[in-house]
C-alpha cells in the first residue's frame, strides 16, 4: 500500500525526519526561512499530513487547497496560527508539542529577566566597544532581582515553571489567569492569585505566559503600562500580539517602565518602529525553546503527532493542548 504523503515545511532536527521516514512519503521544504505561501498552498494539494511551524498559517484557504489533509502537527506548543475550529469542521486532527519545552522556556524567561534587570547586553557592548575604563561605582546600574515581586500573567505549565524558579531569588510571586489554580499548587509555588490590575501595580517584573487569543490580544497596552511601576520590567516570551508593541515603545522611551526583555514580537520577524533603539530592552529572536535537547524533543513529539494522526490514529482529532 502506498505510504501517506506528508509535507514538512521547514528544516527540522534529524530525529524528527528519522521518525517520519518509515511511515510517509515526505516532501521537505528544507530551508531556514518560512515556505512561501503560494508554494505551501500548492504543496498541500496531494498531502495527507502536514508538519508545520508557527510561521505557517493553517486557515480555511489552506484547508480548501488540501482536500486529502487529515492531520496537522505543529512543531510548537502554541497553535494560534492554526484555525482549530476550521480543522475540526473538516475532521482534520491537530497536534502540538506541549510539555517538552516548558523548562527551557522558563529558563529563557529568566535569562531575559536577568539580562534586562542587570544590563548584561549593555555591559557586553561596553566591553566589545572598548568603552570600559575600569570599575566605576555608578556604571550601568541595574535593578535588584532578589526579594522583589514577580507577576506572572498566565499560570499554565510555563508560567508555573517560571514562578517555581522565583523561590531561588526569595521573590514574592503574584499571578493572574482566567482560572484560579488549586490551593495546593498555589502554596507549593508560594503564588498569590490577584486581579490583573493589582498584579500590574505591585510587580517589579511582569512576565507574560498566556496563550494568544481574542481575549489576550493587546492585554498589555498603554493603560497597562501606566499602571505598572516606573521601576518595573516587562518580560514576554509568549506571543508578540499579547503586547501592544507601539505602546511598549512609548512606555520604554518615556520611562513609564524601566525596561523589557522580549523574545516575541507583534509582527514577527519585524519589530515596531523605535524598539531597536530602546537600550532598556533586551531583544531576542524567538529563542525560548532553542536548546539542542528541547528542539530534538519537539521534533520527536511533532513527528509522533503526525504518526498518531495518520497511521496509528491514536489521537482523537483536534487534540491540541497548550
Ligand atoms: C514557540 O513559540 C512555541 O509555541 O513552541
Amino acid at each position: 500500500m502506498a505510504k501517506p504523503k506528508v509535507l514538512v515545511t521547514r528544516r527540522v532536527p534529524q530525529e524528527c525526519l528519522d521518525l517520519l521516514k518509515p511511515h510517509f512519503e515526505i516532501e521537505h521544504y528544507n530551508k531556514q526561512t518560512a515556505i512561501p505561501r503560494k508554494l505551501l498552498l500548492k504543496s498541500v494539494k496531494d498531502k495527507d499530513g502536514l508538519l508545520c511551524l508557527l510561521t505557517d498559517k493553517i486557515d480555511s484557504e489552506l484547508l480548501a487547497a488540501a482536500p486529502r489533509l487529515k492531520a496537522v502537527s505543529t512543531f510548537s506548543v502554541g497553535y494560534d496560527h492554526i484555525d482549530v475550529p476550521a480543522c475540526k469542521a473538516r475532521g482534520v486532527c491537530v497536534t502540538n508539542t506541549p510539555g517538552v519545552l516548558t523548562e527551557s522556556t522558563a529558563d529563557f524567561t529568566w535569562a531575559l529577566l536577568m539580562a534586562a534587570a542587570r544590563r548584561v547586553v549593555e555591559g557586553d557592548a561596553c566591553m566589545r566597544g572598548g568603552k570600559y575604563k575600569g570599575w566605576d561605582p555608578l556604571m550601568l546600574l541595574g535593578t535588584d532581582v532578589f526579594g522583589k515581586t514577580l507577576g506572572v500573567i498566565g499560570f499554565g505549565r510555563i508560567g508555573q515553571a517560571v514562578a517555581k524558579r522565583a523561590a531561588g531569588f526569595s521573590m514574592r510571586v503574584l499571578y493572574y489567569d482566567t482560572r484560579r489554580a488549586a490551593p495546593a499548587l498555589e502554596s507549593a509555588l508560594n503564588a498569590k492569585f490577584v486581579p490583573l490590575d493589582d498584579l500590574l501595580r505591585e510587580s517589579d517584573y511582569v512576565s507574560v505566559h498566556t496563550v494568544l487569543d481574542a481575549g489576550t490580544r493587546h492585554l498589555l497596552d498603554d493603560r497597562a503600562f501606566s499602571l505598572m511601576k516606573k521601576s518595573a520590567y516587562l518580560i514576554n516570551a509568549a506571543r508578540g500580539p499579547i503586547v501592544d508593541e507601539g505602546a511598549l515603545v512609548r512606555a520604554l522611551k518615556s520611562d513609564k517602565i524601566r525596561g523589557a526583555g522580549l523574545d516575541v514580537y507583534e509582527r514577527e520577524p519585524k519589530m515596531a518602529p523605535g524598539l531597536a533603539s530602546c537600550k532598556n530592552a533586551v531583544l531576542a529572536p524567538h529563542l525560548a525553546s532553542a536548546t539542542l535537547e528541547t528542539r530534538m524533543r519537539m521534533g520527536v513529539m511533532a513527528a509522533s503527532g503526525l504518526i498518531d494522526g495518520l497511521v496509528c490514529k491514536a489521537r482523537s482529532p483536534y487534540s491540541v493542548d497548550a
